[in-house]
């Protein structure tokens, strides 16, 4: 009997280690410890035993008992706590992807417009957003008492410093250091105190400045012919519309077909047709003067664009302040 008490131990404990499944696992000590188990069978066969056998194989077999019961507990709690965890983990499950984030709408047209001048030649450049009320209006042939001036709801930081109302000043800027031929597009922000549907206080412009010998209006109509059919498509249709700007003259407007309605007339449009896209002219001779360019020897275009109207058009979007609402839905789409 005693040869059978270890036996039993030894091939429990073998199986045991070899065991991965709970319900396995189980079933085993049922058949072991269960109440109609080996164990138990043992204990009934000890009453069989002769009296001075007993004691001794008595405590053999209780040793093994509680033997058994620890080594059953330790392999459940072994199974329940890492088996059925590892094998509820499906590895060909894919991935959390973390969030990635992607360029603002505003910046990707802006880089948009400026790769189309620049394949045509020409150089970006920057200029402070705060600027000296002479880069801003007085250079730009708008003066302290001008009725332009009313137009561009400035925001002063002094006296003579503004946050900049448009890019223009850039071409200022850019004259006032180098000898013509000047041939560079510029992106930034604007500022003016303006706020509803189709106006932010702070907004984007790109503008463009070309001058050197014979440029003519002619050359002007062509870049922003080119520049239209690439941003909107080739069959986008667009018209110059006589215009006025302190800084140039002759002033004009380019309107695009509108992109909703293809020219027929809708609400986008005002029934009209047309959708207004930037401001262009010839540099004023009185620009020249006052960076030191002889308006006899040179001439130039310079147009200036906002960029947020330029992607509400390109994507159909109908209230400029979701572009500033930082609201993921709406930037994620872009
Ligand atoms: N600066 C003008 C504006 O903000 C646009 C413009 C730029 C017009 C260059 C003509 C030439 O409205």
């Amino acid at each position: 009997m005693k040869q059978q008490i270890n036996t039993l131990l030894q091939e429990t404990l073998d199986r045991l280690a070899h065991l991965e499944d709970e319900q396995e696992l189980e079933r085993l000590r049922i058949e072991v410890l269960g109440r109609k188990g080996e164990i138990a069978r043992l204990f009934k066969q000890l009453g069989g035993s002769s009296a001075e056998e007993r004691p001794a194989l008595g405590k053999l077999l209780n040793e093994a008992r509680s033997r058994l019961e620890n080594a059953f507990q330790e392999a459940k709690s072994q199974t329940t706590e890492a088996a059925p965890r590892a094998s509820r983990l499906d590895i060909t499950l894919p991935g959390r992807l973390p969030h990635l984030g992607h360029l603002h709408p505003i910046t990707k047209v802006g880089m948009e417009i400026t790769e189309i001048f620049q394949r045509l030649g020409f150089e970006v450049v920057e200029g402070p957003d705060v600027e000296l009320d002479y880069y801003n209006f007085e250079a730009l042939n708008i003066p302290k008492d001008h009725p332009a001036r009313d137009m561009q709801d400035t925001f002063y930081v002094t006296d003579n410093i503004v946050l900049r109302t448009h890019t223009s000043p850039i071409q200022v800027r850019v004259m006032e250091k180098q000898p013509p031929p000047v041939r560079i597009i510029a992106p930034g922000k604007a500022y003016r105190c303006d706020s509803d549907m189709t106006h932010t206080p702070m907004f984007h412009q790109v503008e463009g400045l070309m001058v050197d010998r014979k440029v003519s209006f002619g050359d002007l109509k062509g870049v922003l012919t080119i520049f239209v059919h690439q941003m909107f498509g080739p069959d986008v249709d667009l018209r110059f519309r006589p215009s006025f700007f302190p800084f140039t003259e002759p002033s004009a407007e380019v309107d695009i077909q509108c992109v909703m309605c293809r020219g027929a007339g809708c609400r986008v449009c005002s029934e009209t047709g047309w959708l207004e896209i930037l401001g262009s002219g010839m540099v004023d001779p009185e620009v020249f003067k006052m960076v030191g360019y002889d308006p006899e020897e040179v001439t130039g275009y310079a147009f200036g664009m906002g960029i947020e109207r330029i992607a509400m058009l390109k994507y159909g979007i109908n209230d400029l302040r979701l572009f500033f609402d930082n609201d993921l839905r709406f930037l994620e789409q872009f």
